[in-house]
């Protein structure tokens, strides 16, 4: 017999995911239109139809266990699962980011849905983990087509451009990884605080040196560059007003969504590097398509690392919970 606590853990993950696809719903009806391409309005738009079936399974399961739609409504208010915060905040102004939101915004359900079937199974509800395995099979399969996307998601974000302005635009670029490196540092410096599991915990610690040679290396090319300063103050990626004390006071009891959160914050750098790259090789400057390779590896080995961490994940969230081993 599963114990109450586990199940009321169970529906709050789905409450979670339920907001997490309500949002995707609102941005997805969005994104064909100022996608830029037609591949990757295409990809949205058939993405849109599946979320919209991934929003009903999950508010099926949250009628099987009987979560009424006043105490929904409650939790999307607050925090709408981990991605409210930095998500509604992003406003994506060209195909290459709306892109690069997009990816880290399908890592981040990815992981929603990794740690739902943990608890599910947990729970011994065998249907919610099915569904969670099932939805979550979509989620990937939207990120890697997103991936496939990057080069038209450059292109189309150059096209408008005057040749001339490509070494303007690659500052920028540049000025944009710094800004989601500096955000990363924020992040990382304060998660092994709400992280028992020591292993995780030391996963943030090492990225987090890594991120400061990564912010050094940006800042080194910007310079080599002559960027004007102002280019770094007013970065594209708007992520300056992110507020992270709000997020983990909004967040206390969350070690394993802040994983699932980190996750996708590594996938949302993975993008702007992979961006960025495509848009130095166009400007032929080798130096700093060799710097984004090399930080590239980085950020895709602590998200592979970050990826199979999902059980110590959610057993020590559930220990902090006070759910039974
Ligand atoms: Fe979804
Ligand atoms: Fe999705
Ligand atoms: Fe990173």
């Amino acid at each position: 017999m599963p114990d109450r606590k586990l199940d009321e853990q169970l529906t709050k993950y789905l409450t979670d995911i339920h907001s997490i696809e309500e949002q995707a719903l609102a941005q997805l009806r969005r994104a064909p239109k100022i996608s830029g391409d037609p591949e990757i309005a295409d990809a949205f738009s058939q993405h849109l139809d599946e979320t919209g079936r991934q929003e009903e399974r999950v508010r099926e399961r949250l009628g099987a266990h009987d979560a009424s739609p006043s105490k929904l409504k409650d939790v999307a208010g607050r925090a709408g699962g981990v991605g409210m915060l930095l998500f509604a905040k992003f406003q994506p102004d060209t195909p290459g980011k709306l892109v690069a939101h997009a990816y880290s915004y399908e890592h981040m359900e990815l992981a929603a849905y990794e740690l739902l079937a943990r608890v599910a199974e947990r729970a011994e509800d065998s249907e919610t983990a099915g569904a969670a395995r099932e939805i979550g099979a979509e989620e990937r399969r939207m990120a890697e087509r997103l991936e496939g996307l990057f080069d038209r998601a450059a292109e189309a974000s150059l096209r408008e451009l005057d040749p001339d302005d490509l070494g303007e635009q690659l500052d920028k670029y540049l000025a944009d990884a710094h800004a989601v490196e500096m955000q990363a540092i924020q992040l990382l410096d304060k998660a092994p605080e709400i992280t028992d599991d020591e292993e995780i915990s030391n996963l943030y610690k090492e990225h987090l040196e890594e991120t400061h040679g990564h912010v050094r290396r940006v800042r080194e090319r910007l310079d080599a560059r002559g960027a004007k300063t102002s280019t770094l103050k007013d970065s594209g990626m708007q992520l300056g007003a992110l507020n992270w004390g709000a997020f983990f006071k909004a967040q206390p009891d969350t070690p394993a969504k802040l994983a699932g959160f980190a996750y996708a914050f590594e996938h949302l750098e993975i993008a702007a590097y992979e961006l960025l790259k495509r848009v130095a090789q166009r400007a032929g400057d080798t130096e700093t398509v060799q710097m984004a390779d090399a930080i590239l590896a980085e950020e895709r080995a602590v998200a592979h690392k970050l990826a199979s961490q999902w059980d110590r994940a959610i057993e020590s969230a559930l220990e902090a919970q006070g759910v039974a081993a």
